[in-house]
């Protein structure tokens, strides 16, 4: 056989497999998910990832520090396939939402809360799950607290509701000198040391490397963007240390949180990981002091635990929510 019938043999198997790939995707696919944004009353424009059927059970995937909803960007399509109507903001101060100037907005878990519910009010969400990590836990129980009547369930990963779940390696070494600051001065000294380490690419890539039992697994991608959306936008840095200074007025609610799961006896998953230094597993356990019915599991990973154990994590959410009738 010639060289030239040769490759005409490839030259049709080539075009046949691009065919077959071609008639086997639907026209509706392409993205797992969609991505859209929504300017609220007060001019903040919050972007958003999106997918499954609207009239399926709401998952609300609320992010943790430093990254945004760029975190659940494997997970939103499982738990779409599986039939759920997954929405993952981004917070004023991460990832792609967007707060205008003229706003003079002051980044604090108050106004966090404030700006997720305003978005779940503008897209018509009145019940859902949210699905908590770190600084989603704050945003999710404020939520929880303020419209019981709209939650399912809760699931926690490494959102914390117990003084317990304070990883003492991080929060009195690094965090606490920022709550204790009483004058301009002493802020200063305890924010230096917060800049040049936590908020730096190190820094941020130690939160997804830091006990991780497969960080070959991690993408350098996702804390890349996480730094380069921190330090790319203006006064960002001075946002996230705003931040973590008041994720002080998280613990005097503590006590009301855990009245109300004893109260309203809520559903609720803690799915954490082992070896995560912010929050603990004494944190996890500490669920079952309030909801003796909630289900704690540990697994063998860091603090992003979905960049490495993603599979794992979804079917121990999914048999949560199947239990549940959810
Ligand atoms: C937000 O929505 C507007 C209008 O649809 C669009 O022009 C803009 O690019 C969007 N921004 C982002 C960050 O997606
Ligand atoms: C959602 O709508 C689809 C199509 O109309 C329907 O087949 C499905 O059963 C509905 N699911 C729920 C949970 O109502
Ligand atoms: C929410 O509901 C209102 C009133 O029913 C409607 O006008 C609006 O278009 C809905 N918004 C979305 C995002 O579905
Ligand atoms: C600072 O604040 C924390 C928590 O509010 C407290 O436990 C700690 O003892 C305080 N003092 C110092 C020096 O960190
Ligand atoms: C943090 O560092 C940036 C420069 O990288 C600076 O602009 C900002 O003022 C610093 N913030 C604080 C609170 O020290």
């Amino acid at each position: 056989m010639s060289r030239i019938s040769i490759s005409w043999i490839f030259g049709f198997l080539a075009l046949f497999a691009f065919a077959v790939a071609h008639a086997t995707t639907t026209p509706s696919s392409g993205l797992p998910y969609t991505v859209g944004n929504i300017t609220l009353a007060n001019g903040i424009d919050v972007f958003y990832r999106e997918a499954g059927p609207s009239n399926g059970t709401t998952l609300l995937l609320l992010h943790g520090f430093p990254s945004s909803s760029h975190q659940f960007r494997n997970f939103i399509p499982i738990l779409a396939g599986h039939g759920y109507h997954v929405i993952a903001p981004d917070y004023p101060g991460f990832g792609f939402t967007t707060v205008p100037s003229s706003l003079n907005f002051a980044y604090s878990f108050t106004t966090l809360t404030d700006t997720v519910a305003a978005f779940l009010d503008a897209k018509n969400i009145s019940s859902f799950i949210p699905y908590m990590h770190d600084y989603g836990g704050p945003v999710g129980y404020r939520l929880a607290i303020q419209r019981p009547q709209s939650i399912l369930a809760l699931i926690s990963q490494n959102a914390n509701a117990y003084l317990e779940g304070f990883g003492q390696s991080f929060w009195p070494p690094v965090v606490f000198p920022l709550w204790n600051a009483t004058t301009p001065a002493e802020f200063q000294t305890a924010a230096n040391p917060v800049n040049s380490t936590v908020l730096s690419l190190r820094g941020i890539q130690s939160q997804y490397t830091t006990g991780s039992a497969k960080p070959r697994l991690i993408e350098p991608e996702a804390y890349w963007l996480d730094y380069s959306l921190i330090n790319e936008k203006p006064g960002n840095r001075d946002i996230q240390i705003d931040l973590l200074t008041d994720y002080r007025s998280n613990v005097p609610l503590y006590p009301s949180w855990q009245a109300y799961f004893r109260q309203m006896q809520p559903k609720l998953l803690a799915a954490w990981v082992k070896n995560d230094i912010i929050f603990v597993p004494p944190g996890a356990h500490a669920y079952k002091r309030d909801l003796p019915n909630a289900e704690v599991v540990l697994l063998d990973a860091g603090h992003f635990l979905l960049e490495t154990n993603l599979a794992q994590q979804a079917n121990i959410v999914l048999a949560f929510l199947r239990k549940n009738g959810l």
